[in-house]
């Protein structure tokens, strides 16, 4: 018997989403249906279908050089691929925790969309820069991690409150960086993407605090899973606003701010 969910269905079509090998599938997938499976089988898909154009590799080469086009078209690469897990580990956790309320479960198919336009705004990123898809090699890093969430209160610790929240910090630096060597168009895209994501912080703050019950500092540090800690879900600096407008705590923020490995003791 195949896992795959009833035909037709939002979770359907997230499954196929995840699991295709096509780059147009993933760029561009058809619209979703309107309808819900009646009884939702909660499913763990393992790993995500790769298309051909895309080169895994266990370790991706560091970002630099943003004076030339192809650096900035490399690092615009690497952003369409968090992009792409991002829209796909969306997907998975719809079909992961099929047991949460259908308000949460529509909030993860609205972001698999936002996560999709983000790539295509990348993909148009990287032609102009005069690059292809699948020029550069990718990393499965947050495939590797994410599904270790066993909990829908760690996978939303990970994304919402983690590597999302960490992005309106790092988006704001390179916006910086990439404007100093005089890529507007390139700035404009992590404004864009900048101010996006602040929904999606926002989404993460309402969800863990329903589902823990409260947000402060520890009870999110102790949702993510090992061996994920603060430290990869910060930039320097932090970006105090934005991380406010989605409704982080400022005693979560100072913590978060303050927090050294060295703390965790013995
Ligand atoms: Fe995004
Ligand atoms: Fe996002």
């Amino acid at each position: 018997m195949s896992l795959a969910p009833e035909a037709g269905t939002v979770e359907r079509w997230a499954w196929d989403y995840v699991l295709s090998t096509s780059l147009e599938h993933k760029l561009n997938p058809p619209s979703p249906p309107d309808v819900w499976s009646a009884e939702p089988v909660a499913t763990r898909i393992a790993a995500p279908g790769r298309p051909p154009e895309l080169r895994v590799v266990p370790r991706a080469e560091k970002l630099r050089g943003f004076r030339s086009p192809r650096g900035r078209a490399r690092a615009m690469h690497t952003f369409f691929h968090h992009e792409l897990q991002a829209a796909e580990l969306m997907a998975w956790a719809l079909l992961a925790f099929a047991d949460t309320p259908r308000e949460f479960r529509e909030g993860l198919l609205r972001m698999v969309g936002d996560e999709t336009r983000h790539m295509r705004m990348y993909a148009a990123e990287i032609d102009r820069l005069g690059q292809r898809i699948g020029d550069f090699a990718v990393r499965d890093w947050f495939w590797q991690r994410v599904p270790g969430c066993r909990e829908v209160t760690s996978f939303v610790a990970v994304m919402g409150l983690g590597l999302e929240s960490a992005n309106l910090d790092h988006s704001a630096a390179l916006a910086r960086e990439l404007r100093s060597v005089g890529d507007e168009q390139a700035a404009r895209v992590q404004d864009v993407v900048g101010l996006e994501e602040i929904a999606h912080v926002r989404f993460g703050v309402r969800w863990f605090t329903a589902f823990a019950g409260r947000l402060d500092f520890d009870s999110w540090r102790r949702a993510l899973p090992a061996p994920l800690s603060p430290l990869l879900m910060r930039g320097r600096p932090l970006r105090r606003d934005a991380r406010e407008r989605a409704g982080q705590p400022p005693e979560f923020i100072d913590e978060l701010e303050r927090w050294t490995p060295e703390e965790r003791g013995p």
